[in-house]
């Protein structure tokens, strides 16, 4: 059958995968809707696990991922869900063992293959795939896209210069930048200023971290630089960043065979400004925070998260604590049940007593509502990129405290380069070092009531006018995502 879009043409219909972690599955959320709104099919492909623990999250039904596909077609989504098992038994620690599964997520390709063959007569409303979007990490799509004969447009969900790092990681090897040498890489002989793109030079530490592993038999080491591989063949590229804030130099050194490499970011970020909501958390969000933050005075609160991963020790926990109690702001902390390592959350004695009057913990936020709300002055965050993206967007300057993967260079770049916040000089780099109370109170001081912060939330908010134009229509990112959606139309034929 042949459907036709509105303007008669015939319709095109993406299938999107993205790697089965939260800020992946979110930007691709985002890029489903966008895409839709634009007259595309899209068909989401999450694992099992991820699709049952956002409809369970999202069971008041805000998410479109709770409704069931055939009313979705009622209502005139072009959006369905499907899922398939990421090959791990249901009680494995996923996040905690990301190493396995990512290996299993390496052979996923004919479980995805015969999941859309047997979906393409399934849904008579929509019309044959046309294209698959795929995260830059999930190379199973490879064969797939080939065995179907559709483009495969590879999805980076990093900043550009991180992406850049990561796809030229095998030449990184033969420069003997990767293994990096974590004993040396806090002075680095040599910058790395071999990649292009024009990216600022990098140093050892703002690669993956899953570089830093001595053993090159190690797994993550392995499955990265598979990747890494896979990563230059795309027949388009998109990527979650703005040319303002990284140019398009960055974007098009993605591009290995010439294919187009587009900025189509902040994705999120046109989609919260016209007020659609693309919800697609792991956990339950507790709204109440944005009624207690209603509460604050403008530009008081701390907003404290780590993201989806990272875990901290107990005692690391502890002397985080003890100093946004020094810092003496009202503080939002969200503590994800398992965000201490091996056991839940314990904060040091009598804590939440003394802070009653100004902190609040939640278990889950709306984060992007949170850091748009104007009692938020300071974001105390991993560095992970969706909530580096989200915080410049938003105008709110940052404190960087990475975990793992790209959050090194987001961190440092935060504070380098774009100059929107700070991050703490201990942070070890085998991760065994705790970051002591002082210094968590002194960074937050220094941010919250000093010339040099009141600087870095200028900088921050020149940004948040650049991340705004770029989406809004007839900005850079909006234009480029138009330029995609056209060429995939005219690759249809
Ligand atoms: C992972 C990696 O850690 C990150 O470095 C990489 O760039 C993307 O994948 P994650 O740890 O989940 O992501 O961090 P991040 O990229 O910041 O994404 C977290 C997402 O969860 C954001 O979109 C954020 O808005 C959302 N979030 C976080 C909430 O909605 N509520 C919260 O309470 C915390």
């Amino acid at each position: 059958m042949n459907i036709m879009n509105q303007k008669g043409e015939h319709a095109l219909h993406a299938v999107i995968v993205p790697t089965p972690a939260q800020g992946h599955v979110n930007a691709l959320m985002n890029l489903a809707q966008l895409l839709a709104i634009r007259g595309v099919f899209v068909t989401f492909v999450n694992t099992e696990w991820i699709h049952e623990r956002v409809v369970e999250a999202s069971k008041k039904g805000k998410s479109l991922v709770s409704k069931d596909n055939l009313e979705l077609e009622q209502q005139g989504w072009r959006i369905r869900f499907l899922s398939i098992p990421d090959g791990l038994p249901p009680n494995h620690g996923r996040t905690s063992n990301g190493a396995e599964l990512m290996v299993s997520l390496q052979k996923l390709g004919p479980a995805l293959e015969d999941l859309l063959s047997s979906a393409q007569g399934k849904s008579p409303s929509f019309p044959p795939i046309t294209f698959i979007v795929t995260d830059a990490f999930m190379s199973c799509t490879e064969q797939v896209a080939t065995n179907m004969s559709v483009p495969r447009v590879i999805f980076w969900p990093l900043c550009a210069a991180a992406s850049v790092s990561q796809c030229y990681a095998n030449f990184l090897v033969s420069e003997g930048f990767i293994p990096v040498n974590v004993s040396e890489a806090k002075n680095p002989e040599k910058l790395i200023i071999c990649l292009p793109g024009n990216i600022p030079p990098l140093k050892p530490t703002d690669l993956l971290s899953f570089y830093r592993a001595q053993d090159p038999s190690d797994i993550l080491f392995k499955a990265f630089l598979y990747e890494s591989q896979k990563q230059s063949k795309g027949d388009y590229i998109l990527v979650n960043t703005f040319e303002e804030l990284e140019g398009k130099d960055a974007v098009t050194a993605l591009s290995l065979n010439g294919s187009p490499a587009l900025a189509i970011g902040p994705l999120f970020l046109s989609n919260f400004l016209e007020g659609r909501d693309s919800c697609s958390s792991l956990w339950e969000e507790e709204e109440c925070c944005l009624t207690w933050l209603d509460m604050q005075q403008p530009g008081s609160v701390i907003y404290v998260s780590f993201g989806s991963i990272a875990v901290k020790s107990e005692q690391q926990l502890e002397q985080v604590a003890l100093g946004l109690e020094g810092s003496g702001q009202p503080f939002l902390w969200v503590l994800r049940l398992d965000i201490a390592e091996g056991q839940a959350a314990i904060l040091p004695e009598g804590f939440e007593e003394r802070t009653k009057k100004r902190a609040l913990f939640v278990r889950w936020a709306p984060q992007a509502k949170v850091l748009a709300h104007a009692s938020v002055g300071l974001f105390l965050t991993h560095s992970g990129w969706n909530s580096t993206l989200e915080s410049m967007s938003m105008g709110v300057p940052v404190v960087g405290f990475p975990y793992f993967g790209d959050q090194f260079l987001n961190c440092r770049f935060a504070k380098e380069v774009w100059k929107i916040g700070l991050d703490f000089e201990d942070v070890d780099l085998d991760d065994q070092k705790v970051v002591m109370k002082e210094e968590v109170e002194g960074v937050l001081r220094r941010m919250m009531s000093t010339p040099e912060g009141k600087k870095m939330r200028d900088n921050v908010l020149r940004l948040k006018e650049s991340a705004a134009k770029a989406v809004l229509p007839g900005g850079s990112s909006f234009l480029n995502l138009n330029t995609f959606v056209k060429d995939m139309t005219m690759s249809k034929g």
